[in-house]
């Protein structure tokens, strides 16, 4: 029992210590940033983009795959082509979410990902994202929730839409809109 009131002392020495070598700045003008540009998934064997790493015991039995844990690091390029030049990667997980009703229309993905880019003033710089894909809707809209280098304190939206959707390629284009405020 003795040691919880040192420990409380021990902390409120250590948050006077922070506060008082507290200082405080203002931060620039903000400023808004549209970027725009091509996301790449490839589902096949020798050069995915996306994989499957986990599921529940009757995913694959589910005609919703409710349950699929895939993992992502994607390229991001200028145009549609993949050869085109690379803009940065888009890396994290995709979990699928279960159908709002009971229709194979409303099945959603939880998306958290990092836009990491690797081109001119944003190079090392970096936006994550975390939202709700309905795979249905023809326009997905997902928050930016904050990012890093040139993007600390962001906000702002991400528009997606398929550009291409090849299922027997197992290659997916997709379009990004990515509206930011930051200083
Ligand atoms: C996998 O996709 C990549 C990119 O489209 C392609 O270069 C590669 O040839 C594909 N592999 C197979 C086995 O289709
Ligand atoms: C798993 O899937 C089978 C076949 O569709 C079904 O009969 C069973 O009830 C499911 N189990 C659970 C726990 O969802
Ligand atoms: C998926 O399964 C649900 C429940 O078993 C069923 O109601 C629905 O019709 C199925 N959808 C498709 C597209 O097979
Ligand atoms: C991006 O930054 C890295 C690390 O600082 C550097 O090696 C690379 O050349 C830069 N790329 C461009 C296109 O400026």
């Amino acid at each position: 029992m003795a040691t919880l009131p040192l420990s409380l002392s021990f902390i409120s020495i250590l948050l006077i210590t922070f506060s008082t070598n507290a200082t405080a700045s203002k931060l620039g003008k903000e400023t808004e940033t549209h970027l725009h540009f091509y996301l790449h998934e490839i589902f096949n064997d020798t050069e995915p983009s996306t994989v499957l790493v986990a599921q529940g015991p009757n995913t694959s039995n589910l005609n919703t795959s409710f349950g699929a844990v895939l993992v992502m690091d994607a390229m991001l390029t200028e145009t549609p082509n993949r050869n085109s030049k690379l803009i940065g990667k888009a890396q994290g997980i995709q979990l699928i979410a279960p159908p709002l009703l009971s229709s194979q229309e409303d099945r959603s993905l939880l998306f958290v990902v990092n836009l990491v880019f690797v081109q001119g003033e944003f190079n090392g710089s970096s936006l994550a994202v975390l939202g709700r894909i309905p795979i249905s809707s023809p326009v997905r809209e997902m928050p930016v929730i904050g990012g890093t280098g040139r993007f600390r304190f962001a906000r702002g939206y991400v528009l997606t839409q398929s550009y291409e959707f090849d299922i027997v390629k197992g290659d997916i284009i997709i379009e990004y809109d990515v509206h930011v405020l930051h200083y």
